[in-house]
């Protein structure tokens, strides 16, 4: 096997920055005809249709990469989901993730919006946009929504390193409330 030079490994760090190791590089254009099965949920752009589905649109390619093998492989389960991801190949999810990922999210808070919760601001940002690759955008999804998540995190129904030990302290209210401020903040995701 031939050793790595310094250009191609600075390549493969350079890729790792935002595609989680072992990601494939996806095609928007492909992903954007294969979000053909995914629009009466997420719509086409990543807009959710439906209070129970989440805002995928400008989400990174590694997020959902992650999320959709996790629904596949059953670490991550919910009843449409688990159903839609198991019908898909590896191609197809890194296709699915790069069209997705193509849109542009941004958040506006409302003028009189009280500052996020502070627990959360460091990864989730001031604005729900999150501050990291691996931190999911929050803002503008449907409270039903994060309170699921949340409950899901806190019951171990969902299981993250980071996100189980902030959801085992959290009481009821906590969670309304952040469920709360996160719905208010208005979502606009823009086309590639
Ligand atoms: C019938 C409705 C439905 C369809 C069709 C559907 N989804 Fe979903 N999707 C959901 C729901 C509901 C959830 C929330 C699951 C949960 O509560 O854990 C979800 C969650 C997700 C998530 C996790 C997002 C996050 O923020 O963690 C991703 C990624 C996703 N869907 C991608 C897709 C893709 C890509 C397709 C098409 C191939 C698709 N979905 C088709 C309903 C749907
Ligand atoms: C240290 C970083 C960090 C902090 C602090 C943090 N989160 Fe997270 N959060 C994450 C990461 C990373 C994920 C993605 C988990 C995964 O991959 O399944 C996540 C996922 C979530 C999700 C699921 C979103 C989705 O699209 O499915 C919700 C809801 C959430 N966090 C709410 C909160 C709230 C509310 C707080 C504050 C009380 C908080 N988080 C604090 C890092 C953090």
């Amino acid at each position: 096997m031939r050793l790595l030079t310094p250009l191609a490994l600075g390549a493969v760090l350079c890729a790792g920055a935002t595609l989680a190791n072992g990601d494939l590089p996806g095609d928007p254009v492909s992903g954007k005809r294969l979000a053909g099965q995914c629009r009466t949920c997420h719509g086409i752009d990543g807009y959710a249709k439906i209070p129970v589905a989440p805002h995928i649109g400008g989400e990174t390619a590694g997020y959902i990469t992650r999320q959709l093998t996790a629904f596949r492989g059953g670490t991550r389960v919910n009843e449409m989901m688990s159903v839609v991801a198991a019908g898909l190949t590896d191609p197809q999810i890194a296709d699915l993730a790069a069209w997705y990922a193509s849109q542009q999210a941004t958040a506006t808070l409302l003028a009189e919006a009280a500052a996020a919760p502070p627990l959360c601001v460091t990864c989730h940002g001031a604005d729900g946009i999150g501050r990291t690759g691996d931190v999911p955008n929050l803002a503008g999804e449907s409270n039903i929504y994060i309170d699921t998540q949340l409950k899901a995190f806190r019951s171990g129904k969902r299981v993250h390193e980071v996100m189980t030990t902030i959801a085992a302290d959290l009481s009821d209210d906590e969670i309304r409330a952040a469920a709360d401020w996160y719905a208010a903040v208005r979502l606009t995701i823009t086309p590639p």
